[in-house]
């Protein structure tokens, strides 16, 4: 099948969207596919909130952005300055949360505390940022919730994980009904070749690449600004809500 490389087409931001005098509030978005999302926003004409545990690494992010970006330290995890970082925001016209640290693997081998690690962080980090935000969302705005693809195509032994991707997606599609007009959605993207992989060992990394070249139609990993195109068409598409969207190269049992 011939393939197309993500290296063939441009992965500069452009301005198909309208974000102007938007406020888009982007936590986890220091780096990967939230800092691939601020500068699509800011391209687009909005302004962005970057929200991470490390200074250093949202300084760097908002002088890559320039005007449009500020950017304060939190911890999705820690509730009193979780709250303290939304009491220093007025208005929120969407809100993507790509920040969450946890473990992955199988049953038989994780700790108890590892195995809930996906749902302590992924999900209630996320959670608690919707429910904080709520009284300061704009009722043309929206949410889009961060889960993955293997919620409903485990490539791995991770069950825990995959677990807590399904209960992302069940989120949204409750607080969608909660939250209406404000739309709720859900990104739930295949495997990535960005800064979250760039972290794992190249051993890891590689094995997981080459399963997905073979197993995705598009015979490739995702690159983050394909990823933040779709989260910014969850932004701005105001007749979608409830809805999850799976940009994963499509699948295929081979
Ligand atoms: N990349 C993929 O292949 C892929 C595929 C499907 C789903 N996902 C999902 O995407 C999310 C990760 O996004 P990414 O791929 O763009 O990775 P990333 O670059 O590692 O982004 C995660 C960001 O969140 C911040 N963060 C982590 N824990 C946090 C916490 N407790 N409080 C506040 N900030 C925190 C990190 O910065 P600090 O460490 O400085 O806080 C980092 O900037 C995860 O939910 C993952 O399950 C990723």
């Amino acid at each position: 099948m011939p393939q197309v490389s993500a290296t063939d087409r441009s992965d500069a931001p452009h301005a198909a969207a309208d974000l102007r005098d938007r406020t888009v509030v982007l936590i986890g978005g220091g780096s990967g596919i939230g800092l691939r999302v601020a500068h699509r926003v800011v391209a687009a004409g909005g302004r962005v909130v970057l929200g991470g545990r490390t200074a250093s690494r949202l300084a760097a992010a908002a002088e890559e952005l320039g005007d449009a970006a500020r950017w304060q330290t939190v911890d999705t995890g820690d509730a009193a300055p979780l709250a303290a970082f939304f009491d220093g925001i007025d208005r929120v016209d969407h809100l993507f949360t790509t920040a969450a640290s946890y473990q992955v693997g199988p049953m038989r081998e994780l700790s108890p505390a590892d195995a809930a690690s996906p749902f302590e962080s992924k999900f209630w980090g996320q959670y608690h940022a919707v429910r904080l935000a709520a009284p300061k969302l704009a009722d043309d705005g929206s949410v889009v919730l961060m889960s993955g693809a293997a919620s409903a195509r485990p490539a791995g032994l991770a069950p825990a994980y995959v677990a807590c991707n399904a209960a992302i997606e069940g989120l949204g599609r409750g607080l969608a009904v909660e939250l209406a007009p404000v739309r709720v959605n859900v990104i739930s993207p295949g495997t990535v070749d960005g800064h979250l992989w760039s972290n794992r060992s190249d051993t890891v990394r590689e094995a997981a690449f080459d399963q997905y070249r073979r197993e995705s139609l598009l015979g490739r990993p995702a690159t983050e600004d394909e990823i933040a195109h779709s989260v910014v068409y969850l932004f701005t598409n105001t007749f979608t809500t409830g809805s999850t969207l799976y940009p994963d190269g499509g699948y295929t049992l081979r």
